[in-house]
């Protein structure tokens, strides 16, 4: 029988500073009404302190998932990171969390896909699970997007927050797990989001902090023509590969940007709102981890066997959708 991979457990952590609309309003020229009608978000949380990277966010949940499940770091076999935000250009965030929770017997790296990052790091990761070589695999979706975000350039700081999710991949006992996915890029979307500097292109220097080329650079319009075509297609492409038609779907985790592309993403696979988790009025946007958060703000609402449809679209241009099937009931 193929092994397959499932998702049996998650963590979460979400920083405790709130940055609301209001907080906002008072830093840039902009409105509560302006950002929940363009975008749906309310608040976001931002990682205060200095020297606090990533991985501040990615050990919390981490501890929190190998709590629930009663884990033995030293069981754990992999650790894959899906961020755009490491503490450092290297070494990579994984080998820093590793260490920190005493995970001696895991490698990983992580693994650069902007807001795709959870969707590519877990096809990744059920790759080693579903030929057999591995057993317990963590994946991670953690952002600290404010370390990226301009605070004075209200087209980027209304939209972005920090937050980090954690799923403990493991072979399937039955059935239930990643049934298939779809994954693409198209690297032409560079030009309409990127982050210019600190890279080996734009090496960092006074001047290259001067001309705040260490910020999000981001023309709204363009990546969201991208994103509502493209999460939409691939969402309605992978319900009819698999044969599912809208009653058969129970619940659609798409990457929290902005609730219009969600709102758009659900009327092309035809389901209702009812069938949308979304946490984006709390949280914002933090890129990699909107899709494991999403799973820890709802775990308990999720049941064994329901069909999910995980889509996400973001920088590179990257994006993509996985067909999982859940695989545990929480008491
Ligand atoms: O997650 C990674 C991928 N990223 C995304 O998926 C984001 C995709 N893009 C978007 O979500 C939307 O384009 C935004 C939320 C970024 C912007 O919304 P929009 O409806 O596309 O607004 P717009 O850029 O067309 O701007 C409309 C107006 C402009 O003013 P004028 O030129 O019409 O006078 C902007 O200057 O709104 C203005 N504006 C704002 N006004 C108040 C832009 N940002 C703000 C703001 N507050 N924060």
């Amino acid at each position: 029988m193929k092994i397959r991979a499932a998702i049996t457990g998650i963590g979460g952590y979400v920083p405790p500073t709130v940055l609301s609309n209001q907080d906002l309003e008072k830093m840039v020229d902009t409105t509560d009404e302006w950002i929940m009608a363009r975008t749906g978000i309310r608040e976001r949380r931002i990682l205060r302190g200095e020297g606090q990277g990533a991985s501040v966010m990615i050990i919390e949940a981490v501890k929190q998932l190998l709590e629930r499940k009663n884990l033995d770091p030293l069981d754990v076999d992999m650790l894959i990171v899906g961020t755009v935000t490491p503490d450092h250009v290297f070494p990579s965030t994984s080998n820093i969390v590793t260490a920190a929770l005493g995970m001696k017997n895991a490698w990983g790296f992580d693994l650069s896909a902007a807001c795709s990052g959870f969707l590519y790091s877990l096809v990744t990761a059920a790759q080693f699970i579903e030929t057999g070589r591995y057993k317990k695999v963590i994946v991670v979706g953690a952002d600290k997007m404010s370390a990226i975000i301009d605070y004075t350039d209200r087209t980027t700081c209304v939209i972005f927050g920090d937050g980090c999710g954690a799923v403990l991949l493991e072979p399937s006992a039955d059935e239930n797990g990643i049934q298939d996915f779809m994954l693409h890029a198209d690297g032409n979307g560079l030009q309409h989001l990127h982050m210019k500097a600190g890279g080996s292109a734009w090496p960092s220097t006074a001047e290259t902090v001067d001309k705040k080329m260490h910020f999000v650079y981001q023309e709204g319009q363009a990546v969201y023509k991208h994103a509502v075509y493209n999460m939409a297609e691939v969402s309605a492409n992978i319900m009819e590969r698999n044969n599912l038609k809208a009653d058969d779907v129970a619940y659609l985790l798409a990457h929290q940007a902005n609730k219009r592309i969600i709102d758009a993403t659900a009327s092309r696979m035809g389901i209702g709102s009812e069938k949308v988790l979304m946490n984006i009025e709390r949280y914002g946007n933090t890129t990699s981890g909107t899709i494991p958060l999403l799973m820890w703000d709802y775990e308990k609402q999720l049941k064994k066997g329901d069909n999910l449809i995980l889509s996400a679209f973001g920088g590179g241009f990257t994006w993509g959708a996985i067909y999982l099937r859940w695989s545990y009931d929480t008491n």
